[in-house]
């Protein structure tokens, strides 16, 4: 076989067979095929696309590329959940310890921030002891004895997708969407899944702020796990203000432990507004800043747990209710943790701290006009937030996990001109009182409201 071959085919808009696609990846892997020629098969890809199946060999043929996970001997349900990003987005925090909790194991494989939204790990980091470096043999043990661990993408973990990532950012191909759902669906299909939950987010905060492009990717990423043999729901969901109260890193942890914490809250929202019936969810009364949180995660725990088969998403809410309420949740994320190398003595005082300062020394966020409060430009908060150190400008940039944004008001809030709608923390950092200014300048506040919030715009289920 010749490269030059297989880039006629799909240069003239043509099928790859699953050989061919073959034969590139293998060639990416082991540098027989040069870039140049990647590059102009990724621009014929961006041109022509490729149908399901072409995805789908496309993607096992990366996720083989390098080291793969091989839970079988574990005789269990094995899961994960993707999100396409966003801000304050934690729910991983809740969903890995409440699917362990359920006898499911969760080999979470998580990524450090870059750009606007942060990442699983640089949250958890921010926690004394916590280590995401694990040997091979310590993911088996912990996923053996405690049903998940959290750990971070290397270097062997579909090396394919790193190059061709690198070359589609240089040649312009970046948002093909066969590309995507191959980049995104090689890394996790290398964690020896059962089943696969995705959170596509859509708003003004997301990659996608346009409903029909979610569904698009969604659609997608779907079809073609489907076509690799694996499971795969997808949620659309709303992503127009910061998830939950808190954004930054150690505030977003702490209100993930708040989360969990038995009659927390957040336990009310999910116990006293969600009603489901078969995957619809009863409107939400917004009234917190917790809400969206709650809805969003309340829905991707009940659909990992439906897609089991071994649960109604009615009977899942229930139980998770049940082992919420118990403690269990709570106590299966500390000893996750624990295992990871928190220790619970030096964390609970660096929290205690914490919060004795963010009281004594945050900055208030202010209404600029008064009106309703309609939207959170994500992408203009995030990277204030990157400015004074809660993420990373380049990957080499260390992360101050203290600096954190509070919401005190919530999407419809309607607000008086000066009134305090959020604090930030941001201690030692001589630029936090004007970043506090464009903060509150992230915000749109009109003189109507949106009267049709959905937290959940769409469910695709294979
Ligand atoms: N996330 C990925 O991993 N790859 C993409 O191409 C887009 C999002």
């Amino acid at each position: 076989m010749q490269m030059k071959s297989i880039l006629r085919v799909k240069r003239d808009g043509k099928e790859l067979t699953r050989e061919q696609i073959e034969f590139w990846v293998k060639g990416i892997s082991d540098k027989s095929i040069p870039d140049y020629q990647s590059s102009a098969m990724l621009m014929a890809i961006f041109h022509h696309g490729m149908n399901i199946r072409e995805r789908s060999d496309l993607t096992l043929a990366m996720s083989r590329s390098g080291s793969r996970m091989d839970l079988r001997s574990l005789g269990s349900f094995v899961i994960d959940k993707h999100s396409s990003g966003g801000i304050g987005d934690k729910t991983s925090l809740m969903l890995a310890p409440a699917m362990a909790a359920f006898g499911l194991k969760v080999p979470m494989i998580s990524g450090r921030g870059l750009g606007f939204t942060g990442g699983t790990l640089d949250k958890l980091h921010s926690l004394p002891g916590f280590t995401h470096e694990l040997s091979e043999a310590r993911r088996m043990q912990i996923l053996q004895s405690h049903g998940a661990f959290i750990g971070g993408q290397t270097s062997e973990i579909a090396p394919a997708d790193r190059t061709l990532y690198a070359l589609r950012d240089v040649t312009e191909t970046v948002e093909e969407i066969s590309l995507i759902t191959a980049s995104i669906l090689s890394k996790k299909f290398t964690e020896d899944l059962d089943a696969l939950v995705l959170d596509i987010k859509c708003g003004s905060g997301a990659f996608m702020s346009d409903l029909e492009k979610a569904r698009e990717l969604a659609d997608s990423l779907v079809k073609t796990s489907q076509a690799a043999g694996i499971r795969c729901h997808a949620l659309i969901t709303r992503m127009n203000f910061p998830l939950g109260a808190e954004t930054g890193n150690l505030n977003e942890v702490i209100e993930s432990l708040q989360y969990l914490s038995p009659g927390s809250q957040y336990y009310e929202v999910a116990r006293q507004h969600i009603s489901v019936k078969d995957h619809i969810f009863s409107h939400a009364p917004v009234s917190s800043a917790i809400d969206n949180l709650v809805f969003v995660t309340q829905a991707l725990m009940i659909e990992m747990l439906a897609i089991t088969g071994k649960f109604s998403a009615e009977e899942a809410h229930g139980q998770i209710l049940s082992k919420w309420a118990s403690g269990e949740l709570l106590q299966k994320y500390k000893e996750i943790l624990s295992e990871q190398g928190v220790d619970w003595k030096e964390a609970d005082d660096l929290i205690h701290n914490f919060n004795k300062q963010r009281e004594k020394k945050s900055i208030p966020v202010l209404a600029q006009n008064s009106g309703f409060l309609v939207d959170c430009n994500g992408a203009s908060l995030g990277n204030l937030m990157v400015e004074l150190g809660a993420g990373r400008k380049k990957a080499e940039d260390s992360v101050n996990p203290q600096v954190s944004f509070t919401l005190k008001a919530w999407e419809n809030k309607p607000v008086m001109k000066g009134e305090i709608i959020g604090s930030l923390f941001a201690e030692e950092n001589s630029n936090a009182n004007s970043i506090a200014e464009k903060i509150s300048e992230t915000f749109t506040i009109t003189e109507s409201k949106d009267n049709d919030i959905h937290y959940i715009y769409d469910r695709l289920a294979n």
